[in-house]
């Protein structure tokens, strides 16, 4: 539980059909990497070293990069540099990199200290923001959230109830219960992270004692939410040092 599975990263990967793309499109979603006493950046480094293995053509981190504090930055920011230097790289803000929560958890007021590192990283943070991109000839869209327990999720400023061109729309948002905020507005897959998959789950049961969301029905996987999709990786990084039956999980989402 301390010692081995939080390690052993499984890489997974998964095709979401959203039909809107002209040439197919390989996202590599990460997520929660929690670095902190209980999370090396070793391990963290390990993780990014193993996904770009997997060629991606663009990455998504959705959030928790720290758990209360930031230390040995410039290391963390060769490690992050790794990923954003191969392939471009957005953000969205967890709730434990700073903010109204996270002040409340002995973590930062607000989320400029990992902001400034994601940005001399090369790594672009959306907070209620949205970018364009261009990947393999296409431009696509970009929006990433505030986080949902610090109450900065905001996406009436970001999306539209109806799209106003044929581009596709990826979400960020650090927390799956921000799906509910997110039911009126006009997009294809929202990537989440948050839950860790439960980081415990009880063997044949399934039971996940551990689980920091409202609904409860859907801890992590592919969603197919109505005429689009919802991601929630289980992470990298973990609460606390431990892992049981959940392994870390490097999420590739072969978009079609
Ligand atoms: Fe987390």
């Amino acid at each position: 539980m301390r010692f081995v599975e939080p390690n052993r990263h499984e890489v997974t990967e998964k095709t979401v059909p959203i039909n809107r793309l002209k040439t197919p499109l390989r996202v590599l979603h990460l997520s929660d990497f929690h670095a902190s006493p209980s999370v090396s950046l070793e391990s963290i480094e390990k993780a990014i070293d193993r996904s770009l293995e997997l060629r991606p053509d663009i990455a998504f981190i959705t959030g928790d990069f720290i758990t209360h504090e930031l230390s040995e930055e410039t290391e963390y920011q060769r490690i992050l540099e790794k990923l954003a230097s191969r392939a471009p790289t957005f953000a969205c803000i967890g709730n434990h990199d700073g903010g109204k929560w996270a002040a409340t958890a002995g973590g930062y007021r607000s989320f400029e200290k990992v902001n400034a590192l994601l940005d001399r990283s090369g790594i672009r943070l959306l907070f209620n923001e949205a970018a364009q991109v261009k990947v393999h000839d296409q431009t696509i869209t970009i929006v990433g959230l505030g986080d949902l327990w610090s109450d900065d999720t905001q996406p009436s400023g970001v999306l539209q109830r109806k799209r106003t061109n044929d581009e596709t729309i990826f979400v960020l948002s650090h927390n799956p219960d921000s799906k509910s905020l997110l039911k009126p507005y006009d997009w294809d897959l929202l990537c989440c992270g948050h839950t860790h998959g439960g980081q415990l789950v009880v063997p044949f049961l399934g039971y996940r004692p551990f689980l920091p969301v409202r609904d409860k029905s859907f801890p992590e996987g592919l969603l197919d939410w109505g005429d689009r999709y919802i991601h929630v990786t289980r992470g990298i990084g973990n609460l606390h040092g431990l892992r049981f039956n959940c392994r870390p999980e490097i999420s590739v989402l072969n978009v079609v």
